[in-house]
């Protein structure tokens, strides 16, 4: 059984304890906020020791994976220190997104991340559903042939107004994630963003992307739309065919190029993803059954190094924004060094 403690029980903290405490390979046996409140009130619910400085956490429980869901600027900036300190104990550890909203930290962890060895993993949780499972073994075996052009979207609505770029940095990890996730390594961005009146962050925003491998991609992200659109829509195609993903998970329809026949995978009722919080509990299992079964730090699903990679193309996306729409090159994340 791995023993977990959970950092930031605020909102999505709670639904982090939960999936711990619900899993059966994990006991949640920590909780910490700097609220001591928080923390009281997510100890009694689960059992577990409650503390409101990680160190002390650390110094006294015995822990072997640290669940970092703190927030601050941009959803990112309290991140850093919890995640250091963990790394620094030895723990295997898993952050909400963005790994930081501030591009050199990012580096920093996850070049400290290898050189302790642990595993060192974000919540990028919209990859982990059956629908993107089947567009990554589709692509795998080659069935849409070479990836040509990629298209995602993904709208919420977020009113808050936190910074300029709060929208690029809070939202679009995930898009960029599962993007990628299709498509490898992006290259080359070029953006152009708009404001809906009266808001101060760039909250709609259109991007181009060029792929390592050729392929073309784009982007459009918004903090704009009601909660009556769907969400998310991703595209991928090929020379040999093509296939798109509705809402995250809803439905996933595969259309080769020579066939009349469709490839469909619905959303089953019985068996299905039931919710948006499900992709959380696919997320933590995925990293539950890495770290049970010993897979190496570099090796792990949707690591740090995907999510510095993801914040990279972000931070490429508003200098190109600040630089009237120029084509940015996005610095690769080079496989950290260990010494
Ligand atoms: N993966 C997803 O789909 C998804 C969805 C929404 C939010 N998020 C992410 O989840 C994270 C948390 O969001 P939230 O809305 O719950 O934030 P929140 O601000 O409501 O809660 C953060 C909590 O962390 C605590 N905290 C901050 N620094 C701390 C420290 N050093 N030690 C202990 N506790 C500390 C705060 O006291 C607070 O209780 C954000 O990074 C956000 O981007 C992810």
């Amino acid at each position: 059984m791995l023993k977990v403690a959970v950092v930031g029980v605020n909102k999505i903290g709670k639904l982090h304890c939960q999936h711990y405490h619900l899993h059966p390979d994990t006991k949640l046996v920590a909780v910490c906020d700097l609220v001591e409140e928080r923390a009281e009130l997510m100890a009694e619910k689960f059992g577990a020791a409650c503390y409101t400085d990680i160190n002390r956490m650390l110094e006294t429980k015995k822990i072997d994976i640290v669940s970092i869901a703190t927030a601050g600027e941009e959803n990112g900036s309290h991140h850093y220190t919890p995640v250091m300190t963990a790394i620094e104990a030895g723990k295997d550890v898993l952050v909400e997104k963005p790994i930081s909203n501030n591009i050199d930290k990012a580096r920093e962890m996850v070049q400290y991340a290898a050189k302790q060895q642990v595993r060192f993993v974000c919540n990028l949780n919209h990859r982990f559903v059956p629908a993107a499972s089947k567009g990554k073994e589709l692509i795998e075996k080659g069935d849409l042939g070479s990836l040509l052009f990629l298209n995602m979207k993904l709208t919420i609505q977020n009113p808050k107004d936190m910074t300029p770029w709060f929208h690029m940095r809070a939202l679009h990890p995930h898009s960029i994630d599962v993007m990628r996730y299709f498509g490898g390594d992006v290259h080359r961005v070029q953006s152009f963003m708009t404001k809906a009146p009266e808001r101060n962050t760039w909250s709609t925003v259109s991007i181009n992307m060029e792929f390592d491998s050729g392929a073309v991609g784009h982007l459009t992200g918004s903090y704009d739309m009601s909660r009556r659109h769907p969400i998310e829509y991703c595209e991928v195609a090929g020379d040999k065919g093509r296939f798109e993903i509705d809402n995250v998970y809803e439905k996933f329809t595969f259309f080769p190029h020579e066939r009349d026949e469709l490839l469909a995978q619905r959303n089953s009722i019985l068996s299905g993803v039931g919710s948006f919080h499900d992709t959380f509990a696919n997320r933590f299992s995925d990293f539950i059954s890495q770290v049970k079964e010993g897979v190496p730090p570099e090796n792990m699903n949707a690591s740090g190094a995907d999510a510095l990679a993801v914040q990279e193309v972000i931070e490429a996306a508003i200098q190109s924004q600040v630089n009237n729409g120029k084509v940015i090159e996005v610095p690769q994340v080079k496989k950290p060094i260990i010494n």
